[in-house]
């Protein structure tokens, strides 16, 4: 691991605050909670938290609509609360990762107050403000991420500010130096305080066509489909401008030492590598969602994985993502069983994992009352199954009513399954999953070929996927059987014999491997294999 940095070989976890651990009883988790559980990222063994947005906000979109980059939001604590969990988090080696939302601000940010006070003032070019079309509608065809229009007219000053996502999150013009100045000197406050990285919020959507040209339809848009879908978000989104100001990012940060910038990026594979930058000046790592949307399908994931791997730029450092506060939870995606072969994947591939809290306990979707439905996606385009909160309910710590996470009422429900289904629980046996990603991340570091290694594919049989991580002499096979029938993996006829190191199947003990072994249904086993 000599010649890889932190944000390499390690493994980043993802805390939504509001849901992790609440420590003032009003049912919301906060910065205190966090740090009062530290003890449980030790163990696990993860090596960064990245935490959702914690600044003031009036949390339309749950902070993803900040009015203040340089502050703490109350709800989650003080800044005082902020720097002592950075330092005991970086005491205990652990790196911190804040959420940088630099699309849009808050409706309620006072640049954007000022923004809309007249046209003749100061901050009047901060926003995208346009004039109506000749028929006084919108002026273009540019969707909401969130449903409806783009725009939002402001009866005040007669014109309309677009907006990507809810009209409470008007986009910053980023083709302002002005604002470009004031968001960067917001990364260098966190960076002076010592925060290790960013993860950037929807870095894609930047920059906007200069002459507003109308997204053309998308035909293959159905109706069960969110409605930003119904066209290709050509003007909007991924304009080549873009990366200039990526690269502008990634230069505050290369002004400190080893921070790390993660762009989250949805486009396809051509375009997600673009964001590397030129001479990989861009994100360290532009987040790779493909294990989010792939088919659960050996041959279909080792194509996915080959392709990802032959379209990296040389220097471009992978990473893969099972699950995140906006998808599905990965459980529910596959089911218990194959959360096991999942873990073993995430673990195993070669780049950067990064887990979402709650992952490790094998959380599902959290079926939610209308009546406490929280999201406003969900309530403004409802029963399309957009919603996210199911992905972002409390995390069960303990048995009880409230799984330890809260005196409080508890801002969304808890799973049903919490009396059996929490990390106490699951700590009290070895077998469970959280067992696995515990020993799964414990073998990634151990072996410099999990973390750092070459991945070199390997054709099997049937529905198997395996692969091969490599370095210096050393050798790992994975082999992970997506059947639910039993499969035969053959050793490398190079390779002389093999030692079973971990496998998904509680039961299996680690064992030196003959000449082939089988594999149950569903199990995945990590190999390392004898010098032939
Ligand atoms: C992406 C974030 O992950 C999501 O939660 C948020 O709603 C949008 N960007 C808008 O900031």
């Amino acid at each position: 691991m000599a010649d890889t940095l932190w944000w390499q070989h390690g493994v980043v976890y993802q805390v939504y605050p509001r849901s992790f651990q609440d420590s003032d009883g009003d049912g919301i988790g906060d910065l205190e909670g966090i740090r009062r559980r530290l003890d449980h990222l030790c163990w696990l063994g993860v090596d960064a938290v990245w935490i959702s947005p914690i600044f003031p906000s009036p949390m339309a979109d749950f902070g993803y609509d900040i009015a203040d980059y340089t502050g703490v939001a109350p709800i989650f604590g003080t800044m005082e609360d902020f720097d002592r969990l950075l330092t005991e988090a970086h005491a205990r080696g652990l790196r911190v990762i804040l959420d940088f939302v630099p699309n849009h601000t808050s409706d309620r940010h006072p640049w954007f107050l000022e923004s809309r006070s007249s046209r003749g003032s100061a901050y009047r070019d901060w926003y995208i403000w346009r004039d109506p079309a000749p028929d006084g509608g919108p002026p273009n065809n540019w969707l909401a991420n969130f449903g409806g229009s783009g725009w939002e007219f402001d009866e005040a000053t007669g014109q309309y500010y677009f907006h990507s996502f809810l009209k409470e999150q008007p986009d910053l013009n980023w083709r302002n130096p002005a604002v470009r100045r004031a968001m960067y000197d917001a990364l260098r406050f966190w960076l002076d305080r010592g925060v290790d990285g960013f993860r950037v919020d929807v870095i894609w959507l930047l920059v906007k066509d200069e002459a507003f040209r109308d997204n053309p339809p998308n035909p293959a848009w159905q109706p069960h489909e969110a409605s930003i879908n119904r066209l290709l978000q050509v003007y909007s989104a991924d304009r080549p401008e873009t990366l200039e100001v990526v690269e502008e990012m990634r230069a505050v940060l290369d002004g400190y030492e080893e921070r790390v910038l993660i762009g989250e990026i949805y486009l396809p594979l051509e375009r997600l590598m673009a964001y590397y930058g030129r001479d990989m000046k861009g994100a360290h790592l532009p987040f790779n969602f493909q294990l989010i949307f792939a088919a659960w399908d050996a041959r279909r994931i080792a194509a996915i994985v080959a392709e990802y791997e032959a379209a990296l730029p040389a220097g471009g450092w992978p990473n893969w993502v099972l699950g995140n506060h906006d998808q599905k939870r990965i459980a529910s995606r596959v089911g218990q069983a194959g959360a096991r072969l999942a873990a073993m994947l995430l673990l195993t591939l070669r780049g950067t994992p990064t887990l979402y809290y709650g992952d490790e306990l094998g959380l599902e979707n959290v079926a939610i009352p209308p009546d406490r439905a929280q999201d406003p996606w969900e309530r403004n385009e409802p029963g399309l199954g957009l919603g996210r909160d199911p992905a972002r309910t409390p995390m069960p710590w303990e048995a009880g009513e409230d799984a330890g996470f809260t005196t409080g009422r508890p801002w969304l429900p808890l799973n049903e399954d919490r009396a059996t289904r929490n990390v106490a629980a699951l700590s009290a046996d070895p077998d469970s999953l959280l067992h696995l990603y515990h020993r799964l991340i414990a073998l990634r570091r151990q072996h410099p070929a999990l973390s750092a290694g070459d991945y070199v594919g390997v054709e099997v049989e049937g529905e198997v996927l395996a692969f091969e991580r490599r370095v210096g002499g050393a050798r790992l096979l994975v082999a992970l059987n997506f059947g639910g029938a039993p499969a035969r993996l053959a050793l490398p006829e190079d390779a002389a014999g093999a030692d079973l190191l971990l496998s998904t199947h509680p039961g299996r003990e680690a064992a030196p491997v003959p000449a082939e072994l089988q594999l149950g249904p569903g199990e995945g086993v990590v190999l390392a294999l004898h010098p032939g």
